[in-house]
Parts: structure tokens; C-alpha cells; sequence
């Protein structure tokens, strides 16, 4: 009987663990991960099948370093910007990510982001604990009414159209821009106008970012982005940070070009741009828009299950075809 090798390069819960023991011998990263590439790269010589994390970076080299058995790449997330999808389709091996299970984890954090800038949730609870004084007054510490305002969506994928359906709830109304245009049933849903990326940017009271990461949409938020929003507007980001310019961001928000942000992805994570820290009209959250117990654990079933699925010689369940 082939035993096959499967390499997780991060923390998986216990028992998607025992799950995937049953399609191979594992390796995990002795102290939990994560791996530095030179670590990722001495893991994987024989594996046939590699877990990995959203930070590690599986190229053709990767690939290389496994060796030819290596049959499956399986993100435990839905962006793959980590991936060199190509090298690795060129390698006969297939990728998969993990779409669906964390759509309305993420969505539900873009709302907590866009309630807590806009009402400065965040900088009223650094005052409560910093112990200075503070006095209910009818002008204290005012923030910005969602209701009413318009939502403006980056990309109307599966997250982003459930972002569209909180603030719909909230009383906001729905434009967004994208690659192509969505199904008119999602238009009248959603009650969303279509607009090109400038009219978005210009019209929009609060911006939200659900693009994956590519080429295209690096720096897609620059500093002339962030010029064209309109002074009183919020940038929320829980896609990828370097779907955002940083430095410029920090330039906006410190000299009022935007109202404020809520971030929940960085450019170079986990290192934050020491420039946000020091602002009151930012909130910052450390990745955290998939993080309840019972998401994570759906993404990584889904992605053991995906790794059982290729190694057993079925079709992947949620193949990366793009
Ligand atoms: C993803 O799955 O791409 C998310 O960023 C994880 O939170």
C-alpha cells in the first residue's frame, strides 16, 4: 500500500489533524510554524501533497524541492495570491483554496470595521482605558451615521456581496466596480449600480475593498486613488494589504485626504506600517477576518478534504481554476 506524505506547514485543530492522517503520513513544523521559506523548502523533498498557509509562498521551486510525487497544493484560505498557479499546473499538480466556508466570517469583520471607524469605537475605547477623564457631551466624540450613505464594493465576489447585504441592513445603499459587471439578479438584490472605478471612488462614503490580489490590483488604493475619495470617506480593507498603497494611505489619514480606515490586512504582514500605530482615525486589526473557531475549522477541512479527495485519485472539490 503507497503511504503518502503530506506536508501542513501550519496549525490545523486536532481533529481535521486525525482526518488527514488517514491519507498519509504527516509533517508539521515542529514549533507550530510558520515556516521560513528555507524551512518550507528542506519539509517538503517527498511529499505528495502540501497544506499550506496563506504566507507561504509555493512556487516551482517548491514544487522542484518536493520532487516529482507532489500531487496537490491545498490553501487554507481563499485568496492564493501565495501560489504560482501556473508552475504548479505546469507540474501536473493541482491547487485548491478554500471559497465559501469564510464568506460571512469576513463579511461580518468588514461591517465591524466600517461601524468601529465610523463611530470610533476604537479610539473611544483607548481613551476609557488610558484612564483620562471624559464627560457625556452633546458634541462629544462624534462619528459618522452609516445609514443613508452610500457603500462603495470592489469587487462584488461571494464576500463582497455579503458585505452589500450587511449594509443594506445598516440602511446604506450599494454601487460597486469589478472586472465585469454582476448578474442583473445580483444588481436587483442588492439594489447595486454598477460604476466605474473613478465614479466609485468619487461617490463612495465608505470604500471596501474585495479584490483578490494580482498585478492589477496591487497598489490599486495609491495616494491618487485616495485623493479622488471624497474627504469625509472610509477605506475598509479585508482583502489583501497590498491591494493598498501603505505609506500613502498613512499621508491620507494623517493630512484628512479621507476621513479614516479600517484595516484588517497589511502589506508586509505581520509588520504594520509604524505610521498607522500613531493615528486615532485608523482601526487595526491583525488578520483576522475569517477568525472564529468554526470558520477556521471549515477552511481547514475543506482543505484535508481537498488533499483526501486528489491523493484517493477523486477531482478536487475546490479546484483554483484561474
Ligand atoms: C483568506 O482566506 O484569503 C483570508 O484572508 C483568510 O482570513
Amino acid at each position: 500500500m503507497t503511504t503518502f506524505k503530506v506536508v501542513v506547514t501550519g496549525r490545523l485543530p486536532e481533529a481535521v489533524l486525525g482526518e488527514l492522517a488517514a491519507a498519509g503520513t504527516l509533517w508539521t513544523p515542529p514549533d507550530g510554524g510558520p515556516l521560513s521559506p528555507e524551512e518550507l523548502r528542506a519539509a517538503v523533498p517527498g511529499a505528495n501533497a502540501i497544506v499550506s498557509m496563506l504566507h507561504d509562498r509555493i512556487d516551482g521551486a517548491v514544487a522542484d524541492a518536493a520532487g516529482p510525487g507532489l500531487r496537490v497544493v491545498a490553501n487554507v484560505a481563499v485568496g492564493y495570491d501565495n501560489l504560482d498557479v501556473p508552475a504548479l499546473r505546469e507540474r501536473g499538480v493541482t491547487a485548491t483554496n478554500t471559497p465559501g466556508v469564510l464568506t460571512d466570517a469576513t463579511a461580518d469583520l468588514a461591517m465591524g470595521l466600517l461601524l468601529s471607524v465610523s463611530r470610533r469605537l476604537g479610539e473611544g475605547e483607548r481613551l476609557i482605558r488610558s484612564g483620562r477623564p471624559w464627560r457625556f457631551a452633546l458634541d462629544f466624540m462624534l462619528g459618522s451615521q452609516v445609514g443613508g450613505k452610500l457603500l462603495g464594493v470592489v469587487g462584488l465576489g461571494e464576500i463582497g456581496r455579503a458585505v452589500a447585504r450587511r449594509a443594506r441592513a445598516f440602511g446604506m445603499s450599494v454601487a460597486y466596480t469589478g472586472r465585469r459587471r454582476a448578474a442583473p439578479e445580483v444588481e436587483r438584490e442588492l439594489d447595486a449600480s454598477y460604476l466605474p472605478m473613478p465614479d466609485l471612488l468619487a461617490a463612495s462614503d465608505v470604500l471596501t475593498l474585495h479584490c483578490p490580489l494580482t498585478p492589477a490590483t496591487r497598489h490599486l488604493i495609491d495616494a491618487a486613488a485616495l485623493a479622488a475619495m471624497k474627504p469625509t470617506a472610509y477605506l475598509v480593507n479585508t482583502s489583501r494589504g497590498p491591494v493598498v498603497d501603505e505609506a500613502a494611505l498613512v499621508e491620507a489619514l494623517k493630512s484628512g485626504v479621507i476621513a479614516g480606515a479600517g484595516l484588517d490586512v497589511f502589506e508586509d504582514e505581520p509588520r504594520v506600517h509604524p505610521g498607522l500605530l500613531d493615528l486615532d482615525n485608523v482601526v487595526l486589526v491583525p488578520h483576522l477576518g475569517s477568525a472564529t473557531t468554526e470558520t477556521r475549522t471549515a477552511m481547514a477541512r475543506l482543505a484535508a478534504d481537498n488533499v483526501r479527495a486528489v491523493l484517493s485519485g477523486a477531482p478536487p472539490l475546490t479546484p483554483i481554476t484561474g
